[in-house]
């Protein structure tokens, strides 16, 4: 593996999660893989698990780590080509990567979107330019319309808890005040669907997703309807593709409650953390042993760890 990006880079999701339980049951067995070489774990937004996550997973592969909080610890970033600089963005990205590339063996990269203009964040203009300018393998820890360490995380933790070959897994839309990206839902597509995982996604009219994630996808538009039956629920939210980054619903009724947990097959709940409890999915089901959030979060270290791992074994 060079980059990891998304799904598209996986070129067998079986064999990629045979390889993820082997580091799980043995973290420790490929310590001098990574010996003398390095990685720069870049953050232009906010992070707790991914940040802490990899760099347990890199420390287990015998990896200098250096985490670099963009904007915060460096100079901003200037991406569009042939702009006078004479703004508040002191460094352009082709310096920038380039620097970078010289220092490091991979970068690692959290970029969000913008949620301003559609074409610009589906283009991932950040993510692009760093695998443009860089020259060193890239991971994306979440980009403008991504985040594939989290769907494979949640693969991974779907995989150790399925009682069937194809469970019945349902993504659901659920409140949140602020507008979110669509990254994490479109990864989570992405990957159940590619598993072969029975899919239905639930959200109110006006959050479809993204056309390209969602041809095949069964979706169904009363909730109550989608939780019969499923064996895990995905709960997130997501702002508006269509009407891009707009709140089009606040709608309390879309909390996940124990009411409609009870409608699963003794469905399990997963969520890739933060979560606002009692807006997003109330204290009962995060409490009960129906929740997989913190072995969810855990496997993070699995999944970063398995990248990390078939990038250096391709060096
Ligand atoms: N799920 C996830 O990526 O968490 P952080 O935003 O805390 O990294």
């Amino acid at each position: 593996m060079n980059h990891f990006l998304s799904s598209k880079d996986v070129p067998n999701l079986e064999d990629l999660l045979a390889e993820a339980k082997e580091v799980k049951q043995n973290p420790f067995a490929w310590k001098s893989l990574g010996h003398n070489k390095s990685v720069c774990l870049l953050f232009l937004n906010p992070s707790l698990r991914t940040r802490l996550s990899s760099q347990r997973a890199a420390a287990n592969l015998g990896l200098e780590v250096v985490v670099l909080d963009v904007n915060a610890g460096s100079w901003k970033l200037e991406f569009a080509d042939g702009v006078v600089m004479n703004g508040d963005k002191a460094e352009h990205i082709k310096e920038a990567a380039a620097v970078i590339g010289a220092y490091f063996d991979i970068v690692a990269i959290r970029a969000f979107a913008e949620l301003k203009n559609q074409a610009e964040d589906y283009s991932e203009k950040v993510l692009s330019a760093f695998v443009k300018y860089c020259r060193i393998p890239v991971i994306n820890m979440e980009s403008s319309t991504g985040h594939p360490l989290q769907a494979l995380a949640d693969l991974i933790t779907i995989e150790a808890h399925k009682q069937v070959a194809k469970p019945k897994v349902v993504l659901t839309w659920a409140p949140h005040p602020r507008a979110l990206p669509q990254a994490v839902a479109n990864s989570f597509v992405e990957w159940v669907s590619k598993a072969g995982f029975n899919l239905v996604v639930t959200h109110p009219k006006g959050y479809e997703l993204y056309p390209e994630v969602m041809s095949d996808v069964d979706v169904e538009y009363d909730q109550n309807k989608a939780f019969e039956g499923a064996d895990f629920v995905y709960a997130k939210n997501w702002s508006s593709f269509i009407d891009y980054g707009t709140v089009v619903s606040t709608d309390k009724n879309w909390m996940v409650t124990e009411a409609k947990m009870s409608l699963t097959n003794g469905g399990k709940f997963l969520h890739c953390l933060p979560v606002r409890r009692n807006v997003v999915v109330e204290d009962a089901v995060l409490d009960s042993n129906r929740s997989l959030v913190i072995e969810e979060a855990a496997n993070r270290i699995v999944s970063m760890q398995t990248i990390l791992k078939k990038i250096l074994e391709a060096m």
